[in-house]
């Protein structure tokens, strides 16, 4: 089972093992900050939405639109989301 952490403005997430996808914390519903890691998914505090840490994608509303994906670039042992 993946995991996420949130560093700054951005979920880091790894779905799987060696995977790792980076989004904004900001929420698409309303723009709150998204950052209730629970397991493979993320919630956000103001209307719990629930999103898949995967694809970013909404699992629980009442956001409609997904996560927006951030661009991570690893170097090393180094990963930075912009
Ligand atoms: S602002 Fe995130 S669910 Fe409404």
């Amino acid at each position: 089972m993946g995991s996420a952490v949130v560093v700054g403005n951005f979920i880091i997430a790894q779905p799987t093992s060696g995977v790792f996808h980076a989004y904004s914390t900001v929420c698409p519903h309303q723009g709150a900050k998204v950052d209730i890691v629970e397991g493979a998914t993320v919630r956000c505090p103001k209307h719990n939405s629930v999103f898949d840490i995967e694809d970013g994608s909404v699992i629980e509303g009442p956001a409609r639109d997904p996560l927006h994906p951030a661009d991570l670039s690893a170097e090393g042992t180094t990963l930075t989301a912009s």
